[in-house]
């Protein structure tokens, strides 16, 4: 009797085998879509599925609405947006990668100094850009120079996909930076700083322009 049940067993066990061989599915051949692939199983057709309506990408969140935008309600800000100086990055840390940002993305066209006559510009652009010590710009809030290079200003291209948002407030910075420059008076400079300042002819702290220039000596920085 056990011999019996052993034998329809083992009868059983290989038609099992034969069965299943004919089932094997390689691993090349996978059950998955790849890329745009159509699909019969979703309604639309579609296997690539829309993320979720109102769906924000990780790092996407733009809940600050100053730092992305400069704007306060329909106007333009004036201050810097809170978090962008950290410890350790304060705004001497700022108006630096503002001037290496400033010179490398904007000076081709608006000059290092900021009036309007660079390379780009002298050659033959579409328009010569506004001098930035113009009173009209002087006049401006930070925001708006972020503004400008976030959506673009007339024959001038928006630069938003170059400059990351910080970036963007730093160059902001540095412009209003370069408009002090240009019209700043010793009487400017707090008392305790001016000896550190050089006159550019004499090298001497803070003495103003001789009639005369002196030959400048080396290590004038
Ligand atoms: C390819 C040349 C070019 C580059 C590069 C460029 N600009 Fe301009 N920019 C212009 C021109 C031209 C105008 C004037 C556009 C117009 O009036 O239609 C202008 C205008 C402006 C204005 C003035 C808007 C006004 O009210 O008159 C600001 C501010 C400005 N640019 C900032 C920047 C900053 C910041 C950068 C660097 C991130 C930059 N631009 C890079 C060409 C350039």
């Amino acid at each position: 009797m056990t011999n019996k049940w052993s034998k329809a067993g083992l009868a059983a066990g290989a038609l099992a085998l034969l069965l299943l061989a004919g089932c094997r599915q390689d691993m090349h051949d996978q059950p998955k879509y790849i890329p745009l692939r159509e699909s019969r199983f979703f309604a639309d057709g579609q296997s690539a599925r829309q993320p979720v309506e109102h769906a924000v990408a990780r790092g996407h969140l733009q809940a600050d609405k100053y730092f992305y935008t400069g704007k306060i309600g329909d106007g333009f800000g004036n201050d810097l947006p809170q978090g962008l100086l950290k410890e350790g990055y304060g705004l001497k840390d700022l108006l630096h990668r503002g001037q290496g940002r400033f010179n490398i993305y904007c000076a081709p066209c608006h000059a290092q100094i900021g009036n309007g006559n660079g390379a780009v510009a002298l050659r033959g652009f579409q328009k010569m850009p506004a001098s930035f010590h113009d009173p009209r710009l002087k006049a401006q809030n930070l925001g708006y120079f972020f503004d400008v290079m976030t959506n673009g200003f007339g024959a001038m291209l928006n630069y938003k996909a170059q400059i990351p948002p910080e970036d963007r407030w730093a160059i902001a910075a540095y412009i209003r930076a370069l408009q002090l420059s240009q019209d700043a008076t010793l009487a400017d400079v707090p008392e305790s700083e001016r000896e550190h300042i050089k006159d550019p002819m004499t090298s001497k702290p803070g003495s103003p322009a001789p009639a005369k220039a002196e030959p400048k000596k080396g290590g004038a920085h």
